[in-house]
């Protein structure tokens, strides 16, 4: 009898599991659908109006389905429903290891195996588990060899359905993927989690592998997409200095239908949770198979990005730093923290290695973003030499310089003309993200730094 999945559970209600099992209780209103979390902050959230996770779309979605065949739960609570479970996702936080073997490169993978030790501990029957977090390559033995200690009679099997939705435009992602990739090892079980997609995807865009191609796979997209910004962002530092326009070299090169213009932004750097923690994922299990040039040629992206953010905040400095090289006494606005926009989350955002820099340089920074709190800036950066502001003007009011580190679109519309009489004489406009009115800016009689561009002034 071929095998359906009615009661779904999973484990972690962050920025993937929450928005994905909202999505697949409401295009399948006859699935029972529960999510838990160890963090019962996060849960009461998930049961609030105010939600846990930004995400254009998400409150509608959630609304429609919570309270009828979706739920969020506390793991205590969680267990009954674990039980029941024809599947079960894992959707925590896999981040890199941080002490032990593989320190500052593999991924943790404690809290999946804690999860593992959960399901074993309480699933009864069948039941499916499914790597819904990135893992490593082969991290499926791991989880399988866990739950090999179920009581008898307590069978599972393992899948792995990497998720590709990207933060801001994660409904649209969900709701109209390019793919979903489901690996394993049995065509049943495949073939009952692809029923679930099936409601709301075409056929074709569900694709099927082996365990190991997609668990590689999704280290690898991800892997690919951080290695674009990287290309364009070391031919935006060659572009500064012989007067080539990287948007112009973008636009050509992403005209050749071989490449495609996506993701051919120049940028102050990639962020986000998962870039580099896959690509130092990648790094590490290829060095431990002995393939230590696959590994170099994945470490240049890291070092390239590192560097890049490093080169955007040196160039905020030098108009403005003494002969020492300090910014003491220096009023920078940070316009933007988040690591793109539409979203409030914060974390490896280029925002942060470009604002420690300047603050161990001495400067204050007075920064602004619209979706993340001052407890997140505060956290990242501490309260030393660090203001949020609650407007774009109140953070420019002041100001020795600008840097534009997020793409919000309503820097793209602020009104020169007006600031520049708040700011420093002198100023600068250093744009991370290429989105500032270039026009606007020099008619106020500025000068504008854009990556890939140089400085551009009425002179
Ligand atoms: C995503 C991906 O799923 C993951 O592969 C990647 O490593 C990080 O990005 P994400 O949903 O963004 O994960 O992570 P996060 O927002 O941190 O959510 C994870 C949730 O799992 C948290 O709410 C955490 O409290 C919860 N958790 C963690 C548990 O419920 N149990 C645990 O044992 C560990
Ligand atoms: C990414 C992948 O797109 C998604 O498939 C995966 O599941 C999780 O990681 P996300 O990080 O949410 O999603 O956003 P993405 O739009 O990919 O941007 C990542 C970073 O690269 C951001 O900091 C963004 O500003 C930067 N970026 C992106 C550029 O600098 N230039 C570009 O052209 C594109």
């Amino acid at each position: 009898m071929p095998l359906s999945l009615r009661k779904i559970a999973c484990i972690g209600a962050g920025y993937v599991g929450g928005p994905t099992m909202a999505v697949i209780a409401d295009r399948c209103p006859d699935i029972d659908v529960t999510v838990l979390d160890l963090n019962a902050e996060r849960i009461a959230a998930w049961n609030s109006a105010d939600l846990p996770v930004y995400e254009p779309g998400l409150a509608a979605v959630v609304s429609r389905a919570r309270g009828r065949n979706l739920r969020f739960v506390g793991q205590t609570e969680g267990a009954a429903y674990v039980a029941a479970a024809d599947a079960v996702f894992i959707s925590v936080n896999t981040p890199t290891k941080t002490e032990g073997e593989g320190a500052g490169k593999a991924s943790d993978l404690r809290y999946v195996e804690s999860c593992a030790r959960f399901i074993a501990a309480h699933a009864t029957g069948h039941t499916i588990v499914i790597e819904k977090s990135t893992m490593p390559v082969r991290a499926a033995d791991c989880i399988k060899s866990i739950l090999a200690t179920a009581r008898p009679g307590v069978t599972f099997d393992i899948l792995s359905n990497p998720e590709f939705l990207a933060e801001g435009t994660a409904i649209r992602d969900l709701e109209q993927p390019d793919r979903v990739l489901i690996g394993g090892e049995r065509p049943e079980s495949i073939a009952a989690l692809a029923e679930i997609y099936r409601r709301w995807v075409p056929t074709e865009r569900i694709l099927s592998t082996g365990l190991w191609s997609a668990e590689l796979s999704k280290l690898v997209a991800n892997a690919f997409l951080a290695q674009r910004v990287s290309s364009i962002n070391s031919i935006s530092a060659l572009c500064e200095v012989t007067g080539a326009d990287i948007g112009e070299v973008a636009a050509v090169v992403g005209a050749d239908s071989r490449i495609g213009p996506k993701f051919l932004r120049a940028s102050v750097g990639f962020g986000e949770s998962c870039f580099q923690k896959d690509l130092l994922s990648l790094i590490y299990i290829s060095e431990s198979y002995g393939l230590t040039e696959v590994a170099a040629y994945w470490q240049q992206v890291v070092d390239l990005n590192q560097w890049q953010k490093h080169r955007f905040a040196d160039q905020i400095a030098a108009p403005i730093a003494d002969a020492e090289g300090s910014l003491r006494g220096r009023r920078i606005a940070i316009l933007g923290f988040a690591f793109k926009k539409d979203t409030n989350d914060v974390r490896e955002t280029p925002a942060i290695d470009v604002c420690r820099q300047l603050l161990a340089r001495g400067a204050t920074l007075a920064v602004h973003d619209y979706r993340v709190t001052p407890e997140s800036v505060r956290s990242e950066l501490g309260a030393q030499g660090v203001e949020v502001a609650a407007t774009p003007e109140a953070a420019l009011a002041g100001a020795d310089g600008v840097a534009v580190l997020t793409e919000w679109s309503a820097y793209a519309t602020l009104d020169w003309a007006l600031l520049a009489g708040m700011l420093k004489a002198g100023a600068v406009i250093h744009d991370g993200r290429n989105i500032v009115d270039a026009t606007a800016v020099r008619r106020a009689g500025l000068t504008l730094r854009s990556i890939g561009r140089g400085a551009q002034t009425n002179a």
